[in-house]
């Protein structure tokens, strides 16, 4: 009797407790983001001077108009006229996607329409790096290089070039925060592997660095 009881029981916890990452993108909507605000920012100097990683963040969500200016600083269209971004890509192969996870669910930026499009229901900031404080911030931008958009190169070009693409739309990330009085920092210490299976990933896309943004703690 206590067994079949405790079988029951176990089989209602396991219900329970299916990671919230089996939830799909179904029930989260496209998020058409705002027009990004190119008038604003402080001086580029004062911007370099205050420039710095922070790991301590407030919960505080951001504003949609916030995640929108930071996400085409980042690596938005600047120039309309060819499809060109705000920050250079070996070859203009533009092979960096950003995804942000938020407590709502995961998003993958889309620069053409600049559109958020819903990649899944669930709350995976903690996934999203191996410390304590990721699962605090608002914002956890996962930058993922797709090898299948580098044409022919070799894989130790994709891995170099890759590497080097990320880190200039991480220092527009820096570079944004600097200038907005928010928290961000990039990090490299993250289960790449667990977090791949969460983002459904395709073989081909590999996850490069992420980067924590919020406000910053007082
Ligand atoms: C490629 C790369 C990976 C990094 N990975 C992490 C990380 O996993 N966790 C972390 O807290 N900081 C990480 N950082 C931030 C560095 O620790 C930080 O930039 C360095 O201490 C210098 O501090 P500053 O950015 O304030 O100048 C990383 C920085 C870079 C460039």
């Amino acid at each position: 009797m206590n067994k079949i009881l405790f079988s029951s029981a176990s089989l209602i916890l396991a219900v329970l407790f299916i990671p919230i990452t089996l939830t799909f993108a179904e029930d989260l909507k496209p998020i058409q983001l705002l027009k990004p605000q190119v008038d604003r920012g402080r001086p580029l100097m004062q911007v370099l001077k205050d420039r710095s990683s922070s790991r301590s963040f407030r919960s505080e969500k951001l504003p949609l108009q916030v995640i929108s200016n930071l996400l085409w600083a980042a690596f938005g269209i600047n120039r309309p006229d060819t499809g060109k971004r705000t920050a250079p890509s070996a070859v203009n192969w533009q092979e960096i996607d950003i995804y942000i996870a938020m407590a709502e669910g995961l998003y993958l930026y889309d620069a053409k329409t600049h559109i958020l499009k819903p990649v899944l229901s669930a709350d995976i900031r903690a996934m999203t790096g191996r410390q304590e404080f990721v699962k605090d911030a608002p914002v956890n931008l996962i930058y993922v290089a797709d090898f299948s958009r580098m044409g022919t190169a070799t894989k130790e070009d994709k891995d170099l070039y890759s590497a080097a693409d990320t880190g200039f739309i991480g220092q527009n990330v820096y570079l944004y925060c600097a200038s907005e009085g928010l928290a961000t920092v990039v990090r490299g210490s993250i289960d790449r592997q667990a977090l791949a299976k969460a983002m459904k990933l395709r073989p081909e896309q590999k996850i490069i660095l992420a980067q924590s943004v919020g406000y910053p703690k007082k």
